[in-house]
């Protein structure tokens, strides 16, 4: 499984390092989805000169022991010419915003991970029409608010991390039928 990630990863940035030469983008609409989310979270360091999808400093950072930097896409779609965003990892970065009222415009989306911030508000409900989503990270911030019973409708979610924050409530019964979790 950890190998079969592997190749895949280094299968996308082959892909998208070629691609890339070759003129292939980010559609337009996730870039704009990008600068939205950018701002809800308080991330200022994206620089939208490169294209998100370039690897280029400011989407793909060095990582440290807890600060990773991280928007990967996946460019196979329509033969190499289309680029979506697939994973958006933030640790450990001080975001002191909330989180984005939807995703719905990055439908490609399969892993937010924003491990270690100082967000806050409440996790939006709207998140669960984002039915790519495979993993979900918000662990160590400090977010309020009841689990959305709502996102008991990502069937394809494998990890949900909520630990360390300040929710409240109780667990939604839903979440007992994610058929294919792993990790809660
Ligand atoms: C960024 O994420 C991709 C996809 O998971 C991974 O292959 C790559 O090593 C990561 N880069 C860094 C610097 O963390
Ligand atoms: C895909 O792109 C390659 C290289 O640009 C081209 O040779 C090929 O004809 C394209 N295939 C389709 C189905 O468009
Ligand atoms: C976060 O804030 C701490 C304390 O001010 C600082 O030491 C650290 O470098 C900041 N991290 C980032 C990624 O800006
Ligand atoms: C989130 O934090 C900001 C200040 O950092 C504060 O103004 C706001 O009221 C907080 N929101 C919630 C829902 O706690
Ligand atoms: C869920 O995963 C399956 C199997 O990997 C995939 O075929 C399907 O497209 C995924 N659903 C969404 C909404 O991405």
């Amino acid at each position: 499984m950890l190998f079969l990630r592997h190749v895949l990863g280094s299968i996308f940035i082959v892909c998208c390092l070629t691609t890339l030469t070759n003129g292939a983008t980010l559609a337009n609409d996730e870039v704009e989805a990008l600068k939205w989310i950018g701002k809800t979270l308080g991330k200022t360091g994206w620089n939208f000169d490169s294209d998100p999808c370039s690897q280029r400093h400011s989407w793909v950072d060095q990582s440290t022991r807890y600060y990773v930097n991280n928007v990967t896409c996946d460019c196979s779609f329509n033969n190499n010419t289309i680029y979506h965003v697939v994973r958006i990892v933030l640790k450990a970065q001080n975001l002191s915003g909330t989180l984005p009222l939807n995703l719905n415009n990055l439908p490609f989306l399969q892993e937010i991970d924003l491990t270690r911030n100082y967000l806050n508000g409440t996790i939006p409900p709207e998140w669960g029409s984002s039915t790519g989503l495979v993993s979900i990270s918000l662990l160590g911030n400090r977010l309020t608010g009841q689990i959305p019973a709502e996102l008991a409708n990502l069937r394809n979610l494998t990890s949900l991390v909520l630990e360390n924050n300040g929710l409240s409530g109780t667990l939604p019964a839903a979440l007992g039928n994610l058929p294919n979790i792993e990790r809660l």
